[in-house]
């Protein structure tokens, strides 16, 4: 039987592509997002199944996960991928709402999401959780420090898990994407990565085989030298 999968972020970009990849590879996905129509057509589209919420919630975030369990019978694999990085400012302009905003998001969602999942996995000591992170965690940028911050923390808080989830034989993957070419920013940037590219890394580390754990991959557009 397939592995079941639940994505967060598969109403656009790289977690759109990656649903429509693995629905045609035949596993059973379960993809949220917060914009209904998108949701609906992904769902239209690849036979996916879903439900909205808005990840800055925690409490949405928790009873997502429930959802997916529930729709999905059981969730073999969790892609957090949901992420935003909608204020670039230098230290000095950050509002409080910033930092709340985006460690709500691409930090505390994930958390929880992991923390559910693991829970779950443990007890059938098995599954797989990735962690959609940056290759932001890898350098340092001016005007990037809200987002910086979310990622470094979710890289830290990823690497923790991965040893406590080996434990139990739950797979842990952080994936650090370079630039792509998505609705992330407003303006288009056909030199980085297609959202299906950035997607298609995701599934090859969902598809190693089973004797394979892969703990980073880090990949980025050519044009990419934050190296
Ligand atoms: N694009 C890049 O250059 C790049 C590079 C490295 C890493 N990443 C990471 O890759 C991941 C996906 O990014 P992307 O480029 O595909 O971005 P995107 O096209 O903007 O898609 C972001 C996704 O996250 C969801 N999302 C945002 N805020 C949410 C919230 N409050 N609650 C629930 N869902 C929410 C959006 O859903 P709705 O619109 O339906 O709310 C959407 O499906 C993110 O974690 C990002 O940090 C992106």
């Amino acid at each position: 039987m397939k592995k079941t999968v639940f994505i967060t972020g598969a109403t656009r970009g790289i977690g759109r592509e990656l649903t429509k990849q693995l629905a045609a590879l035949g596993f059973p996905v379960f993809g949220t997002g917060r914009d209904e129509a998108r949701l609906e057509s992904l769902k239209a589209e690849t036979g996916c199944l879903g439900a909205v919420a808005d990840l800055s919630d925690p409490g949405q975030a928790v009873e997502i996960y429930r959802r997916a369990r529930a729709a999905l019978g059981r969730v073999d694999i969790l892609v957090n991928n949901a992420g935003l990085n909608n204020r670039k400012a230098p230290v000095p302009e950050i509002e409080l709402a910033d930092w709340e905003l985006q460690y709500a998001v691409n930090l505390r969602a994930p958390m929880l999401l992991c923390r559910e999942a693991l829970r779950d996995m443990a007890g059938r000591r098995a599954g797989h959780i990735v962690n959609v992170v940056s290759t932001i965690a890898k350098t340092a940028q001016p005007n990037y420090s809200i987002y910086s911050t979310m990622k470094y923390g979710l890289m830290g808080f990823t690497k923790c898990l991965a040893k406590e989830a080996r434990e139990v034989d739950v797979k842990v993957t952080a994936v650090y994407p370079g630039g792509t070419d998505t609705d992330f920013r407003t303006e288009e940037r056909p030199e980085y990565l297609l959202a299906e590219s950035a997607a298609k890394m995701i599934v090859h580390c969902i598809t190693a085989p089973d004797d394979v754990v892969v703990h980073d991959l880090t990949y980025r557009p050519m044009v990419e030298s934050n190296f």
